[in-house]
Order: C-alpha cells, then structure tokens, then sequence
C-alpha cells in the first residue's frame, strides 16, 4: 500500500521561499514519488486564531492554493483541498483533546511565545492549534510530512496522540514523521531568526519581481566580507545559505574560500543571487498569471479536492468511533 503524505500552509499572506523552500519542495518531491499518495490543504480554520480580515479571507484562502498551483502542485497527482471543506478534522481533533493534557499544551515552545509576545490574544485556538494538527495528518493516517524545522513541536504531538490512540483505543494510526528539504530552515533577511510571513523585511515572496528582490537583498546586513572566519550567523550567514539553496554548495564553498582570502565583493554577490532567485520564480510567477485568469478551474480543483479528502476523512472518523465506544 501506498504511503501516505499530507501537509498545509496557513492562508494568512503571501507565501515566500521559507514556505517554499521548507515545504512546497518536499510536496513537489512527494508528489512525484510513486509510492506516496499525497494530499495538501489550505490551513484556513488555523489562520483565524491570529486577527484576520474576513472580508478577504477567501481571496487568501484562494491565493494559497493558487501558488500551491503555480509552484507545481498537480491535481491529477495531489488532492489539494481546504482544510474547513472536511468538517471531519474538527471532530476528530476534540476526540483527540481527551487524550492531551492541558499542562503539555502549555509547555509547547509556540505558545510559550505567543503568550509573551502578545497574551491579549493568545486565545483557545491558538492553544489547540497542535490538537487540529494532529487531526489533519492522523484523518489520513498520513506517515510523511513535509514541513519547516519550526512545526516539529506540533509534529511531536501528533506523534503522541498516535501513540496515546493506539495504546487506549487500538487506533492503528502511524506516527508521522518530518519530510525533510534542504531548505528545512531558512533563514531571515533581517540576519536575525527565521524567514517569516508575520516578520516584516524578514522575507522574499514568491511573488516578487527582480528589482524587488535586488532590493531587498541590499538591506541584508553584511560585514567588511573578510576575515578570519565565516560568519554562521547574522546576515552573511543568511547570505551564504542562500547562494547554498540557489547556486548550489559549490558556489557556496567559493564564496566561502574568497570570505578567508581575497574578501567577497557583496554587490557581486548580491546581484549574482537575485539573478538566480529569480530564475527559480519567474516560471512560477508566469503560472500564476495564467491560474489567476481561470477561476473555473481553481474551483474545480478545490471542489474535487474536498471531496476526495472527505472520503477518506469520514471512513478513519467512523473508525476512531467506533473503538472509542462512540458509536
Ligand atoms: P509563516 O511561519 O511564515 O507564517 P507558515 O506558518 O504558514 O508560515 O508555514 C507554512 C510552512 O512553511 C510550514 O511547513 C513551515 O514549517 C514552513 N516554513 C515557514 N517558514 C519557514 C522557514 N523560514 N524555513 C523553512 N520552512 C519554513
Ligand atoms: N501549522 C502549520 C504551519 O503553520 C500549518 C499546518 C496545519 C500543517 N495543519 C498542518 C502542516 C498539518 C502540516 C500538516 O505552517
């Protein structure tokens, strides 16, 4: 029997090459594997636990599945669907929550860090956020899932109810497992933490043009570009990632040799690296320009998507059910 694999992207922005890089690859690898049977979802019902706008919700909950799409996400190999369009997760997911204590939802590092950035709005969902998860990978008994170094707490939940369900209940769900890419963690621009949607000018889009990117390479912090040793973090460091990710580890190990020697002339690199960035998303762009013109066939996807997920989605919840004494 084929593996199976699933994974989502929260509808709250522009995707950029973090989400890319950390996750759209590893569904594009999957999704290309014979032996997997994949499915990707739009995270709308995890999007609304952070203030939103729900009068254009829809166009974000649209705009991930239209760079899922462009990014080259085929729905003649994927099941791509929205995460709200299979009601069974949620039920599912409070099944699950009697099996979680609270003081373990406490202790995860996301919502510790919620809790201090904003606590005001460290609400319910947010605090169930890893239960929902769970349900999202365990209602297809998924084993793979491709995902960015920072989902690995919520992961280790997921691998937990599996466990718990199966010893309490005789579930037979797999424990699931990180896919992980090169990109598994990508670095921000700002030379500080990690590339994200909700950190201004810590991010490139998928969507952005050459000039764009060329300027906010600019902004990187750098340094004198030599010395003694190669900087593993801050802006050069991101930098270094980068040409790693784009141009490959060779290029990476010249700009490394020339770090220690000669120096790195920035500018060259720079430019250098927008060029291949570009190169890598411009065919994607071009997608998109062509998906944004046929609304009919993105509703399509999204209408088969749901119901293909609906299927095995109702049949795992009867099971858990039924072992639970529900039914
Ligand atoms: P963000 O953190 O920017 O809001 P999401 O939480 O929606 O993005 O993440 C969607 C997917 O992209 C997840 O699999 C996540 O692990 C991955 N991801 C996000 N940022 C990065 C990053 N900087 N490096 C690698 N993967 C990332
Ligand atoms: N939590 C993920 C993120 O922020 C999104 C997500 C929701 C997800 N459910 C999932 C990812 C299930 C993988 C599998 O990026």
């Amino acid at each position: 029997m084929k593996k199976r694999v699933l994974s989502g992207i929260r509808a709250t922005g522009k995707l950029h090459l973090g989400n890319y890089l950390g996750a759209v690859k590893g569904m594009l690898a999957l999704q290309d594997d014979p032996g997997y049977e994949t499915l990707f979802m739009v995270a709308d019902l995890h999007s609304i636990n952070s203030p939103y706008d729900p009068k254009t919700f829809q166009e974000s909950v649209r705009s991930v599945v239209i760079d899922y799409l462009s990014a080259g996400l085929d729905p003649e190999k994927s099941t791509i669907f929205v995460q709200s369009h299979v009601p069974e997760h949620i039920e599912l997911s409070y099944l699950f929550s009697s099996v979680l204590t609270v003081a373990r939802m406490l202790h995860l590092p996301t919502y510790k860090d919620k809790l201090k950035e904003d606590a005001e709005n460290a609400n319910m969902a947010m605090l169930y956020y890893p239960v929902l998860m769970a349900s999202d990978i365990l209602i297809y008994k998924a084993n793979e899932v491709p995902v960015g170094d920072d989902q690995l707490p919520h992961l280790e939940i997921s691998r937990e109810v599996a466990r718990k369900m199966n010893e309490k209940f005789g579930t037979n769900f797999p424990e699931p497992t990180q896919f992980k890419t090169q990109g598994h963690s990508v670095p921000s621009l700002t030379g500080e933490g990690k590339m994200s949607k909700s950190v201004e000018g810590s991010f490139i889009a998928l969507t952005d043009e050459l000039e764009t990117i060329r300027k906010k390479l600019a902004s990187v912090p750098t340094d004198s570009g030599k010395g003694e040793k190669v900087p593993t973090e801050g802006g050069v460091a991101t930098l270094l990632k980068f040409v790693e990710l784009f141009m490959g580890a060779e290029k990476r190990q010249e700009y490394e040799n020339a770090y220690v020697r000669e120096g790195i002339r920035y500018s060259e690199l720079k430019n250098a690296l927008a060029e291949s960035i570009y190169k890598e998303l411009e065919p994607i762009q071009n997608k998109r320009k062509e998906l944004e013109s046929s609304p009919a066939f993105v509703n399509q996807v999204i209408k088969d998507g749901a119901e293909k997920a609906g299927a095995i989605a109702k049949e795992t919840l009867v099971e858990v059910k039924e072992k639970m004494g529900l039914i």
